[in-house]
């Protein structure tokens, strides 16, 4: 279960004060979909960016915890740096707008390298399961492509697989189809989707998209700094 307690978060913009969330609370079961929706500026990267452990909040807690992690009592939002690391490399996965792939290097590699370095602090590297997640999400014939030699929903699948690849518990993206067209978006949202259910993954999903909110299992909004749930 994902849990966000009374999670507060504001930057200075000049000599202003600017709550971006205020006090805001949430629970998430383990491996249910929810997408996040809101207005521009809302603080749905910032939510993000907290659950990450990228950015901490100015007061508040944050615990993840499901079956294959013993519920921890530390809070993801006083992680020490290394932990921060940590959490980051196998825990979770996060998929942004832009595809952020390695040019240089093949689709396969790029998908491989974060399950690699994975490897080198002892964890398996699973080549079948990857394999068969890139099956599953129609790269496996692109697999010796470079990355630009695909179509940008093709991109994003990469990536998407490349989120996956380490077995993270919990798959943060921030509106991941943002760049592409309605049919692709919601081609590739719903493979999102139904992959991380597949592997129990809890995935949150920022998106404009009412069409994708819908695919996802639960829906909220962003809204003056509080979650408002919509359904589920
Ligand atoms: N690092 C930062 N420093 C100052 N202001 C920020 C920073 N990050 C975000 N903001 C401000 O916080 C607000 C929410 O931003 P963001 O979380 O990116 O919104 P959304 O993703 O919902 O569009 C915006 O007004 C943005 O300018
Ligand atoms: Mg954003």
């Amino acid at each position: 279960m994902l849990t966000i307690d009374a999670i507060s978060k504001s930057y200075l913009d000049g000599t202003v004060q600017q709550h971006i969330l205020s006090q805001l609370s949430f629970s998430i079961e383990s491996g249910v979909s929810v997408s996040i929706r809101g207005a521009s500026g809302s603080g749905k990267s910032t939510l993000l960016h907290l659950l990450a452990a990228l950015d901490t909040p100015d007061e508040g807690r944050i615990w993840f915890s499901d079956s294959t992690i013993q519920a921890s009592k530390l809070d993801i939002a006083s992680f020490s740096e290394a932990q921060a690391n940590a959490y980051r490399m196998s825990t979770i996965g996060i998929v942004f707008q832009k595809y952020n792939l390695i040019d240089v290097i093949s689709v396969k590699e790029n998908i491989f390298l974060p399950a690699k370095l994975n490897a080198q602090k002892g964890v398996p590297l699973d080549t079948d399961y990857i394999t068969k997640l890139m099956a599953d999400l129609g790269v496996l014939k692109h697999a010796d492509k470079l990355p630009h030699q695909l179509s940008g929903g093709e991109q994003q699948r990469v990536a998407i697989a490349r989120a996956l690849a380490h077995k993270p518990r919990l798959l943060l993206a921030d509106e991941p189809t943002g760049n592409l067209d309605s049919v692709n978006s919601e081609l590739v949202s719903s493979l999102l989707i139904d992959t991380c259910s597949k592997h129990n993954t809890t995935l949150i999903l920022v998106t404009h998209s009412e069409k994708v909110a819908a695919l996802t299992s639960q829906q909220v909004f962003l809204e003056q700094g509080r979650l408002v749930s919509t359904s589920g």
